[in-house]
C-alpha cells in the first residue's frame, strides 16, 4: 500500500493519541539510470510521490497527535543530495529533486507550525550501508541511528526550520 492509501489508515489507528515525535524516514532512490535525455517520467513521479508527497501527507495526517504531544518535533530524512548549494556535479536529477523539494516543504511547515512551539527539522543520515547506500557507505546504520537519535534527543524549538548532518552540524539548502 502506497502512502496516498495508507497514510489515513495510519491516522485512524492513531486517533485520540499523543506523538512527540514524527521521524519521517521512508525513501525511494529510483532507477539508476534516469538521465537527461532519458528521463522516465512515470518513474520521477514515483520518486516525488515517496520522497516529497509522503513526508508531507504523514505531518498534516498526523498533526493532532503531534499537537496534543510533549515535544511537536517531526524530523525527515533528506539528504545532502537535496542540498542546492551542494550540488556541484551531474547525476541523480530524480533524487536530488525529489529531497530539495521535501527540504522546502518540511521548511515551509516549520514556518508554519513555529508559533506553535514545533521543531520542524531535515537531517542527513550520512552513506549508509543499507540497500539504498550500497555495500561501500562508510557508515554502519547502528552508528548513523546512534547519531541520529543523540541530535534527535536535544532539538529544541529554537532548532526549527534547520538542516542537520547526522553529526548535528549545520548543512546549507
Ligand atoms: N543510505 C544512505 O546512504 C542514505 C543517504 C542519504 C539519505 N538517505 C535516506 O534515508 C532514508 C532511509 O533510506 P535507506 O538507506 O534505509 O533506504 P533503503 O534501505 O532502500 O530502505 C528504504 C525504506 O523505506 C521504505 N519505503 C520505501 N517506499 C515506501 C513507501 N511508499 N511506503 C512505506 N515505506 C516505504 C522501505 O520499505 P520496504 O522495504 O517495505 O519497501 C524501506 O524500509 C531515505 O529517506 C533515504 O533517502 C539514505
Amino acid at each position: 500500500m502506497g502512502f496516498p492509501a495508507s497514510t489515513p489508515v495510519l491516522a485512524a489507528a492513531l486517533e485520540g493519541r499523543r506523538l512527540d515525535v514524527l521521524v519521517n524516514n521512508a525513501g525511494i532512490y529510483g532507477p539508476r539510470d534516469l538521465r537527461l535525455g532519458a528521463i522516465d517520467y512515470e518513474a520521477f513521479r514515483a520518486v516525488l510521490e515517496t520522497n516529497t508527497l509522503g513526508p508531507v501527507r504523514l505531518t498534516e495526517a498526523l498533526l493532532p497527535n503531534l499537537r496534543a504531544g510533549a515535544r511537536k518535533t517531526v524530523v525527515t530524512v533528506s539528504s545532502i543530495m537535496g542540498s542546492i548549494a551542494r550540488t556541484q556535479s551531474p547525476g541523480a536529477l530524480v533524487y536530488r529533486t525529489s529531497k530539495a523539494a521535501v527540504n522546502m516543504a518540511m521548511r515551509s511547515i516549520a514556518t508554519e507550525l513555529g508559533g506553535e512551539g514545533f521543531t520542524v527539522v531535515v537531517v542527513h543520515p550520512g552513506w549508509v550501508r543499507t540497500d539504498m547506500g550500497g555495500p561501500n557507505a562508510t557508515l554502519d546504520v547502528g552508528t548513523s541511528v546512534e547519531h541520529l537519535v543523540r541530535l534527535v534527543e536535544r532539538l529544541r524549538p529554537t532548532d526549527n526550520g534547520r538542516f542537520f548532518d547526522h553529526d548535528g552540524s549545520e548543512l546549507p539548502w
